[in-house]
């Protein structure tokens, strides 16, 4: 079915660890549509693992703008560097290696492990986790630990030793093309008549889903600030945190009992 249902996507159309490694770290909390568009033009920009590495961080983040989680991009760089310093310039070949780079976690090095090269592990995000509670008919919350080790547990029986690679993929695809969210496409899908969720009618009532946390909503201010040369005043923000390193109109968040004017004049 992924042979020949699967996506055309720019990661997979080599098998290069540096575009691959790239990729992992883009798609982190990103949808595949909006990494499409920075993802050619970061490569062109930064051809290698030592281009990215030599590259000031500045550039770098130049190249991240507008996609978000930019600490990512500062790991992505600090990573780089540390390969090319202390390993070589060879990305390492294991998950179980990979996670030691700055930005790495358990999903993200299994996927560059099984897809750059072939190492089998499964990489299991919570696309994943939903397209296996249903094949398997899990009625456990898939946030918990306890079910996401039975989920890996389960996905490990599955794999398709020295194939790793696609199994991930085929089931990232299975999880953004047919088995949706809600109204899951059971009608075309590969695995119609072995998904035990759809063989019992169940397939919309999983995964059971937690109550989430609210967001925190906050109210800034910035202020704008030029002389009569038309230079602005911008400030840098601290390289931990929140947008970290970016820069900004200089201004910050209102505190309890403030007004936006007394916090924009405190700021
Ligand atoms: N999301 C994370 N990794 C991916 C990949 N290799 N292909 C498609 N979607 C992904």
């Amino acid at each position: 079915w992924y042979e020949s249902q699967g996506r055309d996507l720019p990661w997979r159309q080599n098998r290069e660890p540096y575009a691959i490694w790239v990729a992992e770290i883009m798609l982190q909390q990103t949808r595949v549509e909006t990494v499409l568009s920075y993802y050619g033009p970061f490569l062109r920009r930064f051809p290698t693992l030592e281009a990215l590495a030599s590259a000031p961080l500045d550039d770098v983040l130049k190249a991240w703008e507008g996609l978000g989680y930019y600490a990512r991009a500062r790991n992505l760089h600090a990573a780089a560097r540390q390969v090319v310093e202390q390993m070589g310039g060879r990305l390492p070949r294991t998950a179980g290696e990979l996670q030691r780079l700055p930005g790495v976690g358990r999903y993200t090095a299994a996927a560059v492990a099984s897809i750059a090269f072939g190492e089998d592990e499964v990489a299991l995000d919570g696309n994943l986790r939903r397209v296996l509670c249903r094949i398997f008919a899990i009625d456990d919350d898939p946030g918990r630990p306890v079910t996401q080790r039975r989920l890996e547990e389960l996905a490990c029986s599955l794999l398709p030793p020295g194939r790793a690679g696609d199994f991930n993929q085929a089931l990232m695809d299975l999880g953004a093309l047919i088995c949706l969210p809600s109204k899951p496409r059971c009608l075309i899908c590969p695995l119609r008549g072995r998904c035990l969720a759809q063989l019992e009618g169940i397939q919309n009532a999983l995964p059971i889903r937690a109550t989430r946390s609210q967001r925190p909503h906050r109210d800034v201010t910035a202020g704008v600030i030029w002389d009569r040369h038309g230079h602005f005043l911008i400030t840098r923000r601290p390289l931990e945190g929140l947008l970290g390193g970016l820069w900004e109109f200089p201004g910050g968040k209102r505190r309890p009992g403030e007004t936006l004017r007394t916090c924009l004049r405190r700021e």
